[in-house]
């Protein structure tokens, strides 16, 4: 058994309560290999900012939950080596189980989502509750995210067609009953590349997809009943056209494709919403660039030449977020 203090990792509270009083959110960005979490901690480094690195159970059949957990061990030292101790948290993203969640947090996680939104909300109360009690009782203390509402799109193993936004009556009495450190709310945003259907956008003058706003009506409504409570956003990634239009270009095909604009999450992280999760575009920056260098060097084939120059732009796209949209530079 770790304990993730021994791994020089700290837990998501004092992070949240800053970044609520300081109108910012931390980046919570998924990583399965070596380059993603180098540039992850090369960003942060750069910019100053804590960091939330996440851990999906897609990640964990991907590359080892024990090699992902010692990685991140290696990044503490590595931002260290790089010039600045930035407060790094290992988090499961989308835990969907209690065995999951416990296995984590033993193994040196020092937070975990225990994502109930697919059960009764009787039933998620009473995982997320006995995720919390176990978590909350080690030696040293983990973080737990919780999630009401329902986002459209693929999240891990489970998918759902439609969103249901969070029901601002239910927030109140989830965080009492069942002890959780910070709640994940569904007000529009979805996981992956595509977070909308053509048909819910409009377009502009170039045809260009225009998706539907957040709903920052249900947020506010949710930040009246739990005051200065952990908001976290998931399926916040942007969808950046220039990506698409480089990948579509060299050969890929990535058809209506949107994301959420950049200044709906920059007003999100002004308010209670203090981590934001991004994943797809970074994959999408990533895919970008290996399909260029695919295509204009075939005679390359020493994949650190593919996948250095993408660990690059990965990193750049990184720096970006935390200073642009998640007001999190400088904060560490
Ligand atoms: O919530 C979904 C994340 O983007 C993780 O996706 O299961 O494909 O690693 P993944
Ligand atoms: P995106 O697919 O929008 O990057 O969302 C990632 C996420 O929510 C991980 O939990
Ligand atoms: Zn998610």
């Amino acid at each position: 058994m770790t304990s993730y203090a021994d791994l020089g990792l700290v837990n998501t509270v004092e992070l949240f309560k800053k970044a609520v009083s300081g109108g910012y959110a931390l980046p919570a960005y998924n990583f399965n290999n070596l380059e993603q979490l180098q540039a992850i901690i090369q960003a942060c480094v750069e910019t100053k900012s804590p960091v939330i690195l996440q851990v999906s159970s897609g990640a964990r059949k991907y590359a080892n939950q024990n090699l992902l957990k010692n990685m991140a061990r290696g990044a503490v030292e590595y931002a260290h080596e790089l010039g600045r101790d930035i407060p790094i948290v290992l988090n499961l993203d989308h835990g969907n189980s209690f065995e999951l969640c416990k296995d984590c947090i033993e193994s040196g996680f020092s937070s975990v989502m225990i994502d109930g939104s697919h059960f009764s909300y009787e039933e998620n109360v009473a995982l997320t509750k006995k995720v919390c009690e176990f978590a909350h009782s080690r030696k040293d203390y983990v973080s737990v995210e919780g999630e009401l509402g329902i986002l459209a799109g693929v999240e891990d193993d489970v998918s759902s067609e439609h969103s249901h936004y969070t029901q601002p009556e239910e927030v109140e009495d989830f965080v009492k009953k069942t002890g959780v450190d910070s709640l994940a709310i569904s007000i529009g945003t979805s996981h992956g590349r595509a977070k909308f259907k053509p048909a819910q956008c409009t377009r502009d003058a170039n045809g260009v997809l225009i998706p539907p706003p957040l709903r920052f009506d249900i947020l506010e409504e949710i930040e009246k009943k739990i005051p200065g409570f952990p908001i976290v956003l998931h399926g916040a990634s942007s969808v950046p056209p220039e990506y698409v239009e480089i990948i579509e270009k060299y050969g890929g095909r990535l058809s209506d494709s949107v994301g959420i604009p950049e200044d709906q999450l920059r007003r999100a992280a002004k308010s209670a919403v203090c981590k934001i999760n991004i994943d797809s575009d970074g994959r999408l920056a990533m895919t970008a660039v290996i399909r260029r260098i695919l295509a204009e060097k075939p005679e390359e084939f020493d994949p650190r030449n593919i996948l250095g120059p993408a660990r690059e732009e990965l990193k750049k796209l990184y720096a970006r977020k935390n200073i642009h949209v998640l007001g999190s530079a400088e904060r560490a």
